[in-house]
């Protein structure tokens, strides 16, 4: 939180399709992140909360807005290849075949961290998490910055990740310097976080970047980080994701009759690959009937759900495997580990 108590006064700025009013929001972020500030801008993924990663007392300010622990390193983020090398100690060769594959896209790669990159971005740790987002307007503000941007996503601690500006501002209203409107995030789940400085590479923690892809493009088998088949990243240690209400996931044959003998009107429900008029629950969204749309949607209705005042959430699971893991790592954090077999 912020210790001082003390608000800024945040610039919350519309983009529109007027390229020159757009430029002039992309020129005056640039300058803010550049002298120290902190910009919420939309990234592919979700929102990012970025600040000028080569100084230490911008980075702080991300931590003290977010209320984030000091042991959980944050994500450099570049818009030009050639920004890399001067970044990471080497570029390990599958580090590149992967950045030349996916970049700009969502994945994160880490790599041994060089002198420039001060400690406290990787809360300490020898390494750094690099990526190269395929948003226009991250890459602009980037570029426009002239520096390297540490940016997590732009929610509270703890709280789901912000995948529209409008859930920006219930957080970061008076914590940020700018929040720029740039329309809904595509992917809606974080990047694929991959660890390149262990053989084999590891995931720390699943996204839009598939183990299946990576493992296809490298010809050998890409793991998950933490050597007992659990994504694992510091943060992901951390109450992550969590909606006002409990949240439980239901892994059935039969989710509707499970859900609808334990719902009533104040009963939130995420249904996956079902006619949502089939819950008789109160309120009842729908994240689709694929991996990829499930991720689209999850974190904007998790959020939702907080605004309809529901006392309890069922969530359906969708199976593993591709995307599904992605949205099975983000909503079984979100359950906080409460699931419902039946
Ligand atoms: O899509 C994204 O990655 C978004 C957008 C804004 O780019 N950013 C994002 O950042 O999700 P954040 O801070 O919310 O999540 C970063 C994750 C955390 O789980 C953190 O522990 C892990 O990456 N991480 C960062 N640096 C690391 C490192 N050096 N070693 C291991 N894990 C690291
Ligand atoms: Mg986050």
């Amino acid at each position: 939180m912020l210790s001082d108590n003390k608000l800024l006064k945040t610039d919350f700025c519309v983009l529109t399709d007027d390229v020159v009013h757009n430029n002039e929001i992309f020129r005056k972020g640039g300058e803010i992140l550049r002298n120290g500030g902190l910009v919420a801008f939309p990234t592919e993924t979700v929102y990012g909360l970025g600040a000028n990663a080569l100084s230490e007392e911008a980075v702080s300010k991300i931590f003290k807005a977010k209320g984030r622990p000091q042991d959980n390193p944050l994500i450099v983020h570049i818009a030009d290849l050639s920004d890399l090398e001067s970044l990471v100690k080497k570029i390990p060769k599958k580090a590149e075949i992967i950045a030349n594959h996916y970049w700009g896209g969502p994945i994160t790669i880490i790599m041994e961290r060089s002198d420039k990159i001060p400690a406290s971005v990787s809360a300490g740790l020898s390494t750094v998490a690099i990526r190269f987002p395929s948003h226009p307007v991250a890459t602009a503000l980037i570029k426009l910055s002239g520096v390297p941007i540490a940016a997590p996503s732009a929610n509270l601690s703890g709280k789901p990740s912000p995948t529209t500006a409008r859930h920006v501002a219930e957080d970061m209203m008076g914590r940020a310097d700018v929040i720029i409107d740039g329309g809904s995030s595509f992917f809606g789940v974080e990047s694929t976080v991959l660890d390149a400085t262990v053989s084999p590479l590891a995931i720390l923690r699943p996204g839009a970047v598939t183990r299946e892809e990576l493992s296809e493009l490298l010809h050998e088998e890409v793991v998950w980080g933490g050597g007992d088949g659990v994504p694992k990243s510091p943060g992901m240690k951390y109450k992550h994701y969590a909606p006002a209400a409990p949240l439980y996931i239901i892994e059935s044959k039969d989710p509707v009759q499970v859900i609808n003998s334990l719902s009533d009107e104040k009963t939130g429900v995420l249904a996956y690959g079902i006619d949502p008029s089939e819950f008789t629950a109160g309120v009842v969204f729908s994240a689709g009937n694929t991996p990829s749309e499930y991720a689209a949607h999850m974190f904007y209705y998790l959020r939702e759900f907080d605004n309809c005042g529901v006392d309890k959430i069922y969530a359906v699971a969708p199976p593993p495997g591709g995307v599904g893991d992605a949205v099975r790592n983000r909503i079984f954090k979100s359950a906080g580990g409460k699931v419902i077999c039946e």
